[in-house]
């Protein structure tokens, strides 16, 4: 099942978010071949307020969206955006798409406040950051839900619409709140991969692509990678290697190794972020072709194994930071066109709402303790103010979780599904439960995001599987006719009747 599209998806213009749930939803969409009608999305945009929770402060923003109504008639289906600037490809194909087909619907696809063109702002400065929260999002959410069914928007056609949500990763976390926060307002929701528990101290991460890499790539590439660990920090002890090191990984200069938060740098951007990238989007044939290139014993030194697959991938090239004063200079600059502007701002929502920090402060990995959770600390200082700091941190996350619940309970009417592969899997609803209203999907061995794209280009029959499901139990909550629940009642008259037979 594993079709060929992977094959076409662009390796350039690759957004890399570090630290984000979803690091390029652009490489995840699906290809524009795919699209069957080839119409051309409208790119719309609605006034939103600046802020939702002050009545007295009725300034707004324009905030983009675009809609396709090939299939519009009766109800609404939301592709909902997360960090990251929106594109038409989700309007025209992937599993949002086929949803709105089945019932009738306009799609839709909202951009975040902040990111993409959505700018409520003048620039990225911190004063301006404080409206960038997630509630703030949620209630942007509502009111473009608001407006789409008024008769402001296609003359009132919408009025009565039921509507649904599809979103992945935070974006999926978005749209399980949604139905939390504004329940008389959405109807159905779909969550892939959706994170709903903040957490300071992330090592599940790195635990999870470790137990990815053991299964799909075999011990032998773990203890490679393991043993290549080791020598490697050994190596930068010495007088030589740190520029031996530099060489070998086409660092952007040469390593200091005197500097605790160079070396965090480098192992974080340069190392377990590229095994990051591999896992989170690892379709299958990915894991094994690194782990070719990680246990090649025609190599005979694993570091050197290591260098050669890492500098490999297109997203270390042309060479790997390991300056964290110029990755803080980067990530400082408050255009909202500067290069890491999207970097930025994600460290800012981690920073004050939900941490999520990938640290190696699990023994369960093989990057030993390289990447301690002070580093971001340091980083949410640096990027931000002094401020920005650890105490603001642990309060927004205690925040966070008061105000969704975190993993304590599900609310109704929302289908989850999630990868077993997925480094994120922790953090979500991981465990299947085939609750009638809110249904849990978890797939086998499926990494980050894969349910969201179209049926029919799965890597596994059970992710096929898991795809069509969703699709009935969301047309089921959008139309109110329960197909899975009449057939279970048509099961339960049969028992009746033959219990009945059996008495006479
Ligand atoms: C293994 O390394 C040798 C020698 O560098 C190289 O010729 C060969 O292509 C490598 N194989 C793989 C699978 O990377
Ligand atoms: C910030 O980024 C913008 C856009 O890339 C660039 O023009 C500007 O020079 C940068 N500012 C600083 C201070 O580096």
């Amino acid at each position: 099942m594993c079709s060929s599209v992977w094959a076409q998806i662009p390796q350039a213009g690759l957004l890399l978010l570090i630290l984000s749930p979803v690091l390029a939803l652009k490489t995840l969409e699906p290809s524009p071949s795919a699209s069957r009608s080839g119409r051309v999305p409208i790119e719309g945009w609605v006034d939103v307020r600046l802020n939702h929770f002050n009545a007295a402060n009725t300034a707004t923003f324009p905030m983009r969206y675009y809609y396709n109504n090939e299939f519009a008639s009766e109800n609404i289906v939301i592709f909902v955006g997360g960090e990251w600037a929106i594109s038409p490809g989700w309007v025209r194909s992937g599993l949002a798409y086929e949803l709105a087909e089945a019932t009738r619907a306009g799609l839709f696809y909202t951009e975040h406040r902040y990111y993409g063109l959505t700018r409520p702002t003048e620039d990225t400065g911190l004063e301006f950051l404080r409206f960038l929260t997630v509630d703030q999002a949620l209630a942007d959410l509502a009111q473009f839900i608001q407006y789409v069914k008024s008769d402001a928007f296609e003359a009132g056609q919408f009025r009565q619409a039921k509507v649904a949500l599809v979103g992945c990763s935070y974006a999926g976390s978005m749209a399980t709140w949604m139905r939390l926060a504004y329940p008389h307002l959405v109807d159905a929701v779909f969550s892939d991969s959706g994170p709903l528990h903040a957490q300071e101290d992330f090592p599940e991460y790195l635990e999870v692509i470790t137990e990815a890499i053991k299964v799909q790539g075999g011990q032998n590439c773990l203890s490679s990678i393991e043993e290549a660990v080791q020598q490697l920090t050994l190596l930068l002890t010495t007088s030589e290697g740190p520029g031996q090191a530099s060489q070998m990984f086409k660092t952007c200069s040469p390593i200091n190794a005197r500097s605790t938060l160079d070396l965090a740098t480098f192992f974080w951007y340069g190392i377990t972020e590229t095994f990051a990238y591999l896992v989170q989007y690892a379709v299958p044939g990915d894991i094994p072709n690194a782990c070719s290139v990680i246990t090649n014993t025609s190599v005979a030194n694993p570091v050197q194994r290591l260098a050669n697959w890492i500098t490999a991938q297109s997203w270390t090239q042309p060479c790997i930071e390991t300056r964290y004063s110029e990755v803080v200079a980067t990530h400082r600059n408050t255009s909202y066109t500067s290069e890491k502007t999207t970097m930025r701002l994600w460290t800012y929502q981690t920073c004050v709402e939900f941490g999520w920090y990938q640290t190696t402060t699990s023994t369960r990995q093989p990057f030993l303790t390289t990447i301690p959770l002070e580093y971001f600390h340091q980083m949410c200082r640096d990027f931000f103010a002094l401020n920005i700091n650890e105490n603001l941190l642990r309060a927004g996350i205690e925040r966070t979780n008061l105000m969704f619940g975190g993993l304590s309970r599900l609310p109704d009417k929302v289908v989850t599904v999630m990868g077993s592969h997925d480094p994120w899997s922790p953090m979500g609803p991981n465990v299947d439960h085939q609750h009638h209203l809110a249904p849990v999907f978890v797939v086998p061995q499926i990494s980050h995001c894969r349910a969201i794209r179209p049926t029919g280009d799965s890597e596994t029959e059970e992710l096929e599987r898991t795809k069509v499901a969703v699709l009935q139990r969301m047309q089921s909550f959008v139309t109110g006719i329960d197909s899975g629940a009449s057939e279970l009642r048509a099961v339960a008259s049969m028992v009746i009747v033959i219990s009945v037979l059996a008495f006479i």
